[in-house]
């Protein structure tokens, strides 16, 4: 029997993203306020042919094909190391797999595209491993720590809603809702920015601020005060690489949105708007210049079964 399995995860934006000097592990300590937005990657899952692997198809309509084209389908592709994570931390062989990817989540945009893939594949793997091995089913804890293993933001895709992010990001400590929707546009850039680089710009930049008690963002009142106290610390290495982002900001705060800035590494910029119509009213102007536009609302659930 070839059940379907469908999954789904959402993207992030850091609302706040304050981030220390490097650590002897590599990393760097963060104190973020993540975000999920309503762009959800949807992923499903299939048993393959017996002996025939992993194979992995990735698709999508509303991203260039620039962004499609660049994710690995091999075993690069983190969905991938999933699978393989998955079984062997439940003592079994990696099961033969057909993956489905809908991409909608720009991709090395810092808003965690590859990382909901995991998220999503994570929560579909629970379920296939349940349903065709009859192991127990993980607890959402237990899945965020085999996620921390493929990604500091995978945790965070898990949960969803809005949190607070430690560590090098994966210690989730979730928060109250905002007591409004929050609605966004996304500016997608051609070209993606690798995490690492980032990282390292901002170590060169050296410019590392303290870290700031999150807990309050919950009884923001208002949009603007929102907007107001939102921060990203790898804001300048950002624009350091890719100058032209600055002017997108400029633009997009021109045009209406209360606060707009680099979502988390970027380059995608961030929007935040009064409202959703406001939102969706910028991103035609855009689209009619050729610029990648995409509107989202948050907040939004973490990685779910899909029926
Ligand atoms: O955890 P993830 O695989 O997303 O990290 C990718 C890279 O980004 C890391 O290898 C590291 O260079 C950098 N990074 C960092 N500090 C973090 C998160 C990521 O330096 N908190």
């Amino acid at each position: 029997m070839n059940r379907i399995i469908r999954a789904s995860a959402p993207a992030k934006v850091n609302l706040v993203f304050e981030v220390g000097p490097l650590a002897d592990d590599g990393y760097h300590p963060v104190n973020s306020l993540f975000l999920a937005l309503d762009l959800r990657e949807d992923l499903t899952l299939v048993a393959g042919e017996p002996g025939s692997g992993i194979s992995i198809y990735v698709h999508g309509d509303t991203l260039p094909e620039s962004h499609i084209n660049s994710v690995p389908t091999d075993h690069h592709n983190l969905v991938y190391k999933t699978a393989i994570l998955f079984a062997q931390k439940l003592n079994k062989p990696t099961p033969d797999l057909q993956i489905d990817i809908h991409k909608r989540i720009p991709v090395a945009g810092g808003m965690a595209g590859g990382s909901a893939d995991a998220a999503a594949m994570l929560v579909a793997m629970n379920e296939f491993m349940h349903q065709e091995h009859g192991t127990t089913r993980l607890s959402i804890e237990e899945l965020a720590a085999i996620g921390a293993e493929l990604g500091s933001d995978v945790p965070f895709c898990l949960y969803g809603g809005m949190a607070i992010g430690t560590g090098r990001g994966q210690i989730i400590q979730p928060l109250d809702a905002l007591p409004m929707e929050t609605h966004w546009l996304l500016c997608a850039s051609g070209k993606g920015l690798s995490t690492p680089t980032v990282f390292h710009e901002f170590d060169e930049i050296g410019n590392h601020g303290s870290f700031s008690d999150l807990n309050s963002f919950a009884q923001v009142s208002s949009i603007a005060e929102l907007g107001s106290k939102m921060t990203n610390d790898l804001e300048p290495a950002a624009f350091s690489l890719m100058p032209a982002l600055s002017d997108v900001v400029t633009r997009l705060e021109g045009l209406g949105a209360v606060r707009a800035m680099v979502s988390g590494s970027g380059p995608t910029i961030a929007a935040l708007f009064e409202s959703k119509a406001k939102a969706e009213d910028v991103a035609t102007v855009l689209i009619s210049e050729g610029l990648v536009a995409l509107t989202a609302s948050g907040l939004a659930a973490g990685a779910r079964l899909d029926s």
